[in-house]
């Protein structure tokens, strides 16, 4: 069966003030009355897929990973991470403690913060995917740009493998604008930001490619606080790890990457804007949550959990009103919402 492994230790800045350190985006009702992390772990129930799925998140965030578990009926083995070290490290602790008992059966590494209305399309992928990971492949899921955004990995396909799927002549992690448009020209996709692969592909390219990174998953993996159902990273080691995602820590730099194409009708729900673009919108175009109001106003993103929050002769706003902070966009600049983020927390 495959295993798979969720990763849900993100921050998710960039849906501030909804998404918190506290509370990321990827744990709240977004969408429906599901979280994206919720959906995640529902996408890959069935006899596919291993009935224990492992969560690697961070160890502030256990209650609330138990809690929403708790609410979907649903189990899981709780990988925890003391420090933040961005998905590299993630990924590549999860595989290790995986490879402790199966080094080589497929594992389905998922991002927890995407939404996929489409989830036949993607076990079809999935599975268009397994013999190539089985012979040792990294793959990943390509999804047809429709714009030249610069937050996505690009993905230029190479040839054909037997069994399904293609290599990869080039991975670019998050490139500026005027290469994003090169790039699709060439006929390149975007990376989903979910992956199969073997435990020990993964292991054995950061042997190759991060030695120290390696060493430092692994003592924190043996010097674990193991509990039923969760094991706790040790601090001090997982902290060596070079903190680097692990889109520019392998995906660029590997020789075995492989490619399988996706469409479910994804979408990472990166912004406030993606948020508007997915949920279903009144006659001019706004979409209201909570108490609010529009008088001559058209394709607004309006969120308030508490005031009463008006909108007169407007245009293509974000307004998020909650109890302690507000926040008022632009639609298209809401990718930028983290720079205020970091601008409040500069100020302390
Ligand atoms: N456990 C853990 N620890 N999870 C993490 C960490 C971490 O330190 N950092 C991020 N994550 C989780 C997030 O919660 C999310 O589910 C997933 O890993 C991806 O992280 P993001 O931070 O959202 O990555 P990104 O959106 O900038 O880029 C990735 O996804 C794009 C598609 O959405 C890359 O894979 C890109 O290449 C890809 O195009
Ligand atoms: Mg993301």
């Amino acid at each position: 069966a495959i295993r798979p492994l969720i990763l849900s230790g993100g921050a998710g800045t960039r849906l501030w003030p909804t998404s918190r350190d506290t509370m990321p985006k990827q744990f709240v009702p977004l969408i429906g009355e599901r979280s994206s992390f919720q959906e995640t772990v529902l996408r890959v129930r069935g006899e596919d897929f291993s009935d224990r799925p492992i969560v690697v998140t961070n160890a502030a965030h256990r209650m609330l990973v138990e809690r929403q578990l708790a609410e979907i009926e649903a189990v899981a083995d709780l990988l925890l991470e003391p420090v933040r070290r961005n998905t590299g490290p993630a990924v590549l602790a999860g595989c290790c403690l995986i490879a402790e008992q199966d080094a080589r059966g497929p594992v389905l590494v998922l991002a927890a913060d995407h939404a996929m209305p489409d989830v036949a399309g993607f076990h079809a992928a999935v599975k268009v995917g397994l013999t190539a990971a089985r012979r040792g492949r990294l793959v990943t899921f390509g999804i047809e740009p429709d714009c030249p955004a610069t937050g996505y990995g690009y993905i230029e396909p190479g040839r054909e493998l037997p069994g399904g799927g293609r290599t990869i002549d080039r991975f670019v992690e998050k490139p500026d604008a005027a290469n994003a448009a090169r790039l699709i020209s060439a006929g390149a996709l975007w990376n989903s930001g979910n992956f199969l692969f073997q435990a020990k592909a993964v292991i054995d390219e950061y042997d190759r490619l991060d030695r120290e990174t390696l060493a430092a998953v692994r003592e924190a993996l043996s010097r674990a606080d193991r509990q039923s159902g969760a094991v706790a990273l040790d601090a001090a080691c997982f902290g060596r790890a070079a903190k680097t995602s692990f889109d520019y820590a392998v995906m660029e730099r590997t020789a075995r990457a492989a490619v399988v194409s996706l469409s479910c009708g994804w979408n990472d729900i990166g912004s406030w804007d993606a948020l508007w673009s997915l949920s279903s919108k009144d006659d001019d175009g706004n979409v209201p949550h909570g108490a609010v109001e529009f008088v001559d106003a058209h394709d607004c993103y309006v969120s308030s959990n508490g005031p009463v929050t008006s909108l007169l002769g407007v245009s293509n706003l974000v307004v998020v009103a909650n109890k302690d902070a507000i926040l008022v966009a632009d639609r298209g600049r809401s990718g930028d919402v983290r720079f205020v983020v970091d601008a409040l927390k500069a100020r302390g």
